[in-house]
């Protein structure tokens, strides 16, 4: 019997990439996986995929949307009659520039809406749901990059996935008496894609990578499956004792 049993799990952002990976092993574990993504063709192709062996579903839309949250929350509820694990997956530095004088408004306000707003908007959909409903675990996915100072990434990136676990932290507070964990996963450089492969290898010098191999201890960047295996423990009933945590998963580059 698989540790997520009987969950209906929800991942935002997972027509590919990180989620993806992590609805894979989370079906793997026995949940019914719901994808999401703005990436309308991308998604469907993915849960078609995924349907060939487990319980999955999607939901198309914008995070970031409060008109697209509450319909995606109401075609779940309609079709699987519950949601137990939600994961804020969708986000990234979203192809914004890093250098505050490159930073237009707009480039702020889509990366704070997707990773941080949307954030927002999911879990409050999801507490409405759960909390008279027996509980359930929200996994907020922030990066090294909210955790620290890190170059790789630009100054809306880092204010929105600081953001994450201090939201997440306060969530956590208020939540917990309902039953719902909030905790976070803080990846450290994970090639997820053609996305970050682009952005590690070529805007990035020789001598750069160099210096981001010098600073992990465990001398590897981690893989999709490192940020999956995290969040199946967060989703499972092994982590019940455990809420407004943050797990960094990063080869020992940041230690919290
Ligand atoms: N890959 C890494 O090294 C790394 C490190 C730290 C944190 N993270 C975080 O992990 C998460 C996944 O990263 P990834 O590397 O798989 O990224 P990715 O770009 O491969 O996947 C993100 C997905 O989110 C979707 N998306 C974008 N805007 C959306 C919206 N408004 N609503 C719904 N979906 C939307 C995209 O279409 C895409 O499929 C992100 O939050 C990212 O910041 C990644």
């Amino acid at each position: 019997m698989g540790r997520l049993q009987n969950k209906v799990a929800l991942i935002t952002g997972s027509a590919g990439g990180l989620g993806l990976e992590i609805a894979v092993h989370m079906a793997k574990e026995g949940a019914k996986v719901i994808l999401n993504d703005v990436n309308e063709e991308l998604v469907k192709e993915s849960a078609a995929a995924l349907e060939a062996d487990y319980e999955a579903d999607y939901v198309v839309g914008d995070v970031s949307s409060k008109a697209d949250v509450t319909r995606m929350f109401d075609q779940i509820i309609e079709r699987h009659g519950q949601i137990d694990i939600l994961v804020n997956n969708a986000g990234g530095s979203l192809h914004t520039p890093r250098i505050l004088e490159e930073i237009e408004e707009e480039h702020w306000d889509k990366v704070l809406n997707v990773n941080l707003k949307g954030t927002f908007l999911t879990s409050q959909a999801f507490v409405k749901h759960t909390k008279s409903n027996g509980g359930g675990k929200i996994i907020n996915m922030s990066s090294i990059g909210g955790r620290t100072a890190s170059l790789i990434t630009g100054v809306a990136y880092a204010a929105a996935k600081g953001g994450v676990i201090n939201f997440s932290r306060r969530l956590a507070k208020e939540v917990g008496e309902f039953d719902i964990n909030v905790n976070v996963i803080a990846p450290g450089l994970i090639i997820s894609g053609e996305r970050m492969r682009h952005l590690f290898y070529e805007e990035n010098s020789e001598e750069q990578r160099q210096q981001t191999f010098s600073e992990i201890p465990l001398k590897t960047l981690g893989e999709k499956e490192d940020i999956a295996n995290a969040a199946v423990f967060l989703a499972s009933d092994e982590s019940r004792y455990m809420t407004g945590a943050v797990l960094d998963v990063n080869g020992g580059r940041f230690m919290g």
